[in-house]
C-alpha cells in the first residue's frame, strides 16, 4: 500500500508541491483508475465537507462519488447554507469544522478564504476552484496527458489559448512541474497575472522549460502537443460577458489553428464549454478532443488526493 507522499497538509496550489509529490499523486491516480477495488474502504468512516459558493457539475459529483468509493461520506453545503454566509468568521468556521470532519473541499471566489480555512483548521483543505486557481482540474488534465503521451511529459509543448484565468494559472504550475514548455496566448488585456508567471519562472529555468506569453495565435500554437482553452467569462464574470466576447474575437479555436499544432496534438477543455465561442464544434467534438477523459479523470485524480491527505 502507498504511504503518505505529500509534504503539505492541504491541496491549494500545485506550486506548493514538489514535482515528486505531483508525480506521486498521478501514479496513485492511475493505480486507482486501474484497480479501484484495491482502495475500497481506505477512507472508511471519514467525512469530507464540500462547500460550494459557485455552481458545479464535475467537481461536486466526482468528489462525492470519490469519497463514497473510498468508504467515506461527503457532506454538501451549497451557497447560503452555512453561518459563514451570515458573517461567522472563517477562522471560527475552520476550527469548528475541524472538530467534526476529516477534510474540507471548498469552491469559492476568494483564494485567501481558502488559505485561511487551511490556516485556522487542523484538517486538510482541498481547493475545488477559486478565482485564482483550479488545481484539481489540472491533476486530471496531467493524468489525461500521461494516458495519451506516456508517463514522462518532459519536453512536450503545452499551449493554452484564451483568458489568463484560474485555469491558466494552475495549468502553468502543473505543466512546469512536469517539465513541459508552456505557451499562453491571450489578448493583451486578458493575460495571466504576472505574479503567477514570476512564481514559476525560476523552476522553469532550472528545468529548461520555456514559457512563452504572446497574443500571436500562430506563434503560440507552433508544435503544440496539447492545446487547451477555457471559457472567456468565468463564474462571477457574467456581467462582463458582452465586453469579453468582443475582446476575444478571433480566439475561437478552430481546425485551421489546430493545423499549426503538432499533427498528433490533442485538444483539451476543463468544461463546461461554449461551442462557437472559445472553441468550434469541429474541434471539441472532433477526433483530437479528449474532454471526456479529462472529466472522468477528475474522479481518479481527486481520489488520489483525498487518499494522500486524509489517511
Ligand atoms: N471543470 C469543472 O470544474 O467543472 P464543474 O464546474 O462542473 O465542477
Ligand atoms: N474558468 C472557469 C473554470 C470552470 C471549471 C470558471 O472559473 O468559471
Amino acid at each position: 500500500m502507498y504511504k503518505k507522499n505529500v509534504r503539505c497538509k492541504d491541496f491549494i496550489d500545485l506550486s506548493d508541491f514538489t514535482t515528486d509529490d505531483i508525480k506521486g499523486f498521478l501514479n496513485l491516480a492511475h493505480e486507482m483508475k486501474k484497480s479501484p477495488d484495491d482502495f475500497r474502504d481506505s477512507l472508511k468512516g471519514k467525512t469530507l465537507g464540500m462547500i460550494f459558493n459557485k455552481h458545479s457539475t464535475r467537481t461536486r459529483i466526482s468528489f462525492e462519488t470519490g469519497i463514497y468509493q473510498l468508504g467515506g461520506a461527503g457532506l454538501y453545503f451549497g451557497p447560503g447554507q452555512l453561518q459563514l454566509d451570515r458573517g461567522e468568521p472563517i477562522s471560527d468556521t475552520a476550527r469548528v469544522l475541524s472538530r467534526y470532519l476529516d477534510g474540507i473541499m471548498i469552491r469559492t471566489f476568494s483564494h485567501d478564504d481558502v488559505k485561511n480555512l487551511a490556516k485556522f483548521g487542523s484538517i486538510p483543505v482541498i481547493n475545488g476552484l477559486t478565482d485564482y486557481s483550479h488545481p484539481c482540474q489540472v491533476m486530471a488534465d496531467l493524468q489525461t496527458m500521461q494516458e495519451k503521451f506516456g508517463m514522462k511529459l518532459d519536453g512536450l509543448n503545452f499551449t493554452y489559448i484564451g483568458d489568463g484565468n484560474n485555469m491558466a494559472v494552475s495549468l502553468l504550475q502543473g505543466c512546469i512541474k512536469m517539465g513541459m514548455n508552456v505557451a499562453l496566448i491571450s489578448p493583451k488585456d486578458y493575460t495571466i497575472m504576472k505574479s503567477a508567471v514570476d512564481e514559476m519562472r525560476p523552476e522553469a529555468e532550472e528545468k529548461g522549460c520555456k514559457i512563452l506569453l504572446t497574443d500571436n495565435i500562430e506563434e503560440g500554437m507552433q508544435g503544440a502537443h496539447a492545446v487547451y482553452t477555457d471559457v472567456w467569462a468565468s463564474m462571477g464574470q457574467e456581467d462582463e460577458s458582452a465586453k469579453r466576447m468582443k475582446a476575444f474575437e478571433g480566439y475561437t479555436v478552430n481546425n485551421k489553428m489546430m493545423s499549426w499544432a503538432d499533427k498528433d496534438a490533442i485538444f483539451m477543455h476543463c468544461l463546461p464549454a461554449h461551442r462557437g465561442e472559445e472553441v468550434e464544434a469541429e474541434v471539441i467534438d472532433g477526433p483530437q478532443s479528449v474532454i471526456f477523459d479529462e472529466a472522468e479523470n477528475r474522479l481518479h485524480a481527486q481520489k488520489a488526493v483525498m487518499y494522500s491527505l486524509m489517511r
